[in-house]
């Protein structure tokens, strides 16, 4: 499948009054067509501001690109003017958020809403995008779009907000949809009813996504494709078989055990124990070295180069080193317990 974003070497900082926040430290990954790529990690791991950098959402300052590349289109978008992006954003890059109220407009209709982009990227006319909004809302699957269409966001329950959203997000046929959290505000039902039309509208239109999530159960079920992210690094990438299967990284093993299992209800879940790096002071080794079980001396002075399991399965973890003991994971970790791609 063909390569649409490529993300090298990233490294974004925030300058704070104390310190300098390193959020992302050097993260690589692709995005190809028709492919939903999940990004997870615990809190502050730097999903978001992984995402948002792909949108130029960053507020710089205090924010700033320190390293790498994003290329898009064989274009790098850390290069780009704030007038270049605003001619990317929304038309060949979507992005939804876990809060739609704080993205949506509250003082503007939804049909307003969903009509912008249509009239500055499309260029139709009033009447068109009009038309084109209800077609939309139809799509996302809100009923009597013709009447909703001239709705305020407050008129909209929860779920009908995220799918609003979504309606705005795809208007314009983005090559990408980047879902921050897009269910995580939602209940369980409608969580499962916006993934499904998630992956509906991705077989029509090919859209790639990159769905950031801390639900794996989310992930089993809605992406082709896993990066885990822990202290601002990708410590772990691979297909949502691979680190179901066949996880390497003792952080993606945390993460898996802390997962429900499917067939033995009310077991405890195994919490990590600690708490994830400053990122204002990194470590100089591995980022997970302070909680990890296994870790030796080498983890604690050195980052592990990513080693190459498969075409797809990359891991950074000293353990996969041939000097290494070998470690299996632990008996609490679920693997292969939730249903993949079910
Ligand atoms: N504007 C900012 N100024 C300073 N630090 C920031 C800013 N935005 C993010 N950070 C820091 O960057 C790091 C990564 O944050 P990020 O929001 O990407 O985490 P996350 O993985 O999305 O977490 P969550 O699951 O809670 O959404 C955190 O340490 C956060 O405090
Ligand atoms: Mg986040």
């Amino acid at each position: 499948m063909k390569k649409i974003l490529s993300v090298k070497n990233l490294s974004v900082s925030f300058d704070t009054y104390n310190a300098e926040v390193k959020a992302v430290r050097d993260v690589s990954f692709d995005l190809h067509e028709r492919e939903t790529l999940a990004i997870v990690g615990e809190s502050g791991s730097g999903k978001s501001v992984t995402a948002q950098s792909v949108m130029r959402l960053i507020p710089m300052p205090p924010g700033k690109f320190v390293n790498g590349s994003i290329v898009f289109d064989g274009e790098d978008l850390t290069e780009k003017s704030e007038k270049q992006m605003e001619s990317i954003r929304g038309k060949e890059i979507g992005m939804i958020f876990q809060d739609p109220m704080t993205s949506l407009n509250p003082t503007m209709t939804i049909g307003k809403q969903i009509a912008e982009g249509l009239i500055k990227h499309q260029n139709m006319s009033k009447q068109e995008a009009h038309n084109r909004g209800v077609e939309l809302l139809k799509l996302v699957g809100i009923p009597t779009p013709e009447k909703r269409i001239d709705q305020y966001p407050h008129e909209f329950s929860g779920g009908m907000r995220q799918r609003a959203m979504i309606a705005i997000a795809l208007a314009c046929n983005p090559k990408i949809l980047i879902a921050d959290e897009p269910t995580t505000a939602l209940d369980v039902t409608i969580q499962a009813q916006i993934l499904d039309l998630m992956k509906e509208l991705q077989k029509e239109t090919g859209t790639a996504i990159i769905l950031i999530t801390h639900d794996l159960g989310v992930v089993a079920n809605a992406a082709n494709r896993v990066a885990v992210m822990y202290g601002g690094k990708i410590v772990e990438t691979g297909s949502v078989d691979e680190i179901f299967y066949n996880p390497k990284h003792p952080y993606t093993w945390g993460l898996l055990g802390s997962m429900p299992k499917l067939d033995q209800q009310g077991e405890e879940l195994q919490a990590i124990p600690g708490s994830p790096p400053d990122l204002a002071d990194p470590p100089k080794g591995c980022p997970f070295a302070a909680r990890c079980p296994y870790a030796m001396k080498a983890c604690g002075t050195q980052m592990p180069a990513y080693y190459e399991l498969s075409d797809t399965q990359k891991t950074a973890c000293w353990l996969l080193d041939e000097r290494a003991p070998k470690v299996e994971p632990p008996e609490f970790v679920n693997v292969g317990g939730a249903k993949v791609n079910g």
